[in-house]
């Protein structure tokens, strides 16, 4: 009740800011011109694929299933369902027609074609701090993809959500006008490392909390948050919560390969992320954002990271209780009775920040939908588990691993299983 009446607050507040706004919010496309520093031709093309892997746009531009960057992914809001447009050069019904001043618009402003104000859920919060020189290398890649005729379904927004110029007054509160952090002193990775994760790498959108206007609390930057089932960790300096424990050797392992040696996988969105994204950054970039965040003040949120030195509770898989009779049956097969993981490192779970969750989200979501992400050795894939057992016998599952790779006693609930197994995943 108390968040529906924050809520109904926030959008009479919103409505009336947006009938202020109106009036003077200017909405032409500017005319852009990349700078003198800008390759042209193949070198030109190279950058912006480069640019757009950091990025990631074909992570919601994609369907599953769907043809590269044709849009089409659901976005499930909580007042309803948005739908990625197609940004393939199609001329109908991708961007194919646009102008280079409507794209860098898009990206800059989050203004579509016709000028209608876009849905954050597309994070041109973050894409406003691109350079212009960037944005035109990334629409002169996506220019040379190959067109795809498809069209989108239609939007399904409750009223007062469907009302795209309401957003005029959200982007007044929420879009950034200045670039990223910049401060000479810093040197040369930092500065580079706030632009890739600020500008491209939008880490922020899941790993940031947001505020009840859906926009960034950035009081909380980084301190974890909830998105679609999932928990995106604290990556703040905490040493505790965050990242502070890690080695910068450990943070480079994770976010260009998809597992960090003492640390576990990345599953889920943040596999989606490396395999879309991450992986395919460039050596100094990697080390540039890792710079980057070893400086991003504390936060004391979310589950206490795994610390290296807790012993493990129990190794023997001789207790006969129904987690570890199941986790030999079920999961040593590719984790290994001790979770060192058999042939892959990516199967490697000691240390793992989701087995020492103790609200047990993201492991709970492992085992009811799955992961896997593309590595230099191939597909680690791990498939979900709801077929062949019950909720009672994924709760076991769940609490042994707890015990055993997060040294944490588990409380995980059939009840939470079942909800989280009926959950959509998208
Ligand atoms: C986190 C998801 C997400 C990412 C990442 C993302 N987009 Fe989008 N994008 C969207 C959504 C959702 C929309 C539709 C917003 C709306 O309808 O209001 C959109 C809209 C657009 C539009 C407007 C198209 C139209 O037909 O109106 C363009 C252009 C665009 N995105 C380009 C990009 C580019 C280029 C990138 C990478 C630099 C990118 N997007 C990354 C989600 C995303
Ligand atoms: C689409 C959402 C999403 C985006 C974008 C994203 N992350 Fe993540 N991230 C997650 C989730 C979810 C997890 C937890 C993964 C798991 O359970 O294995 C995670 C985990 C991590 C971890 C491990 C933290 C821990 O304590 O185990 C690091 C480091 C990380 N992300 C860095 C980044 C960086 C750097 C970026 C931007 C370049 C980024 N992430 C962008 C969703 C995201
Ligand atoms: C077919 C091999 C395979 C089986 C069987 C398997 N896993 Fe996995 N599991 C993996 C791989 C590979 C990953 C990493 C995938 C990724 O990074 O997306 C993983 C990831 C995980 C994670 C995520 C850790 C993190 O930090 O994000 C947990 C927890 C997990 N497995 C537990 C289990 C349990 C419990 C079982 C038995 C019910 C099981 N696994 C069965 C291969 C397997």
């Amino acid at each position: 009740m108390r968040r529906w009446i924050a809520r109904a607050f926030g959008f009479v507040l919103l409505a009336c800011i947006a009938a202020a706004a109106f009036f003077f919010w200017p909405a032409g496309p500017e005319t852009v011109a990349a700078s003198a520093a800008q390759p042209a031709g193949a070198a030109l093309v190279a950058r912006g694929e480069y640019l757009a892997k950091a990025a990631d746009c074909v992570a919601c531009h994609t369907a599953p299933g769907g043809q590269k960057f044709a849009g089409g992914l659901a976005f499930r809001l909580p007042f309803g369902t948005l739908y990625s447009p197609n940004i393939t050069p199609d001329p109908d019904t991708g961007i194919g027609a646009w102008t280079n001043a409507e794209f860098v618009r898009a990206l800059h402003h989050g203004i579509g074609r016709n000028g209608e104000d876009l849905y954050p859920a597309f994070p041109y919060t973050a894409y406003a701090q691109l350079s212009t020189d960037d944005a035109l290398a990334i629409r002169a890649w996506l220019a040379t993809l190959r067109p795809v005729r498809a069209p989108v379904p239609a939007n399904d927004l409750t009223f007062p959500f469907s009302q795209r110029y309401l957003l005029r007054a959200w982007k007044l509160l929420f879009l950034p006008t200045a670039s990223p952090p910049h401060d000479a002193s810093k040197g040369e990775a930092w500065n580079r490392g706030a632009y890739l994760v600020e500008a491209l790498g939008h880490c922020g959108e899941c790993h940031t909390p947001r505020n009840f206007m859906f926009g960034l609390n950035q009081s909380k930057k980084f301190a974890g948050a909830e998105q679609e089932g999932w928990l995106a960790y604290n990556l703040t300096s905490d040493p505790d919560h965050g990242l502070g424990g890690w080695s910068d050797t450990q943070i480079e392992q994770y976010i260009s390969t998809g597992h960090a040696d003492g640390r576990g996988p990345a599953s889920g969105p943040m596999a989606e992320a490396v395999e879309n994204s991450l992986r395919y950054l460039s050596p100094e970039d990697i080390h540039a954002v890792v710079t980057w965040l070893r400086d991003v003040p504390a936060q004391p949120d979310g589950p206490p990271a795994v610390q290296a030195r807790s012993p493990i509770l129990q190794t023997g898989l001789a207790t006969g209780e129904l987690g570890s009779r199941l986790f030999v049956q079920a999961c040593a097969g590719c984790h290994l009775p001790n979770g060192n993981g058999r042939q892959s490192r990516w199967a490697a779970l000691l240390g793992s920040h989701t087995a020492g969750d103790p609200s047990g989200t993201n492991l709970v979501q492992v085992l009811t939908h799955g992961t896997q992400v593309q590595t230099s050795q191939g597909l680690a894939f791990m498939h979900p588990f709801t077929g062949a057992y019950t909720d009672t016998e994924l709760a076991a599952l769940a609490n042994y691993t707890m015990g055993q790779f997060g040294h944490q006693p588990g409380n995980i609930t059939p009840d939470q299983i079942r909800k989280q197994r009926h959950a959509d995943a998208r």
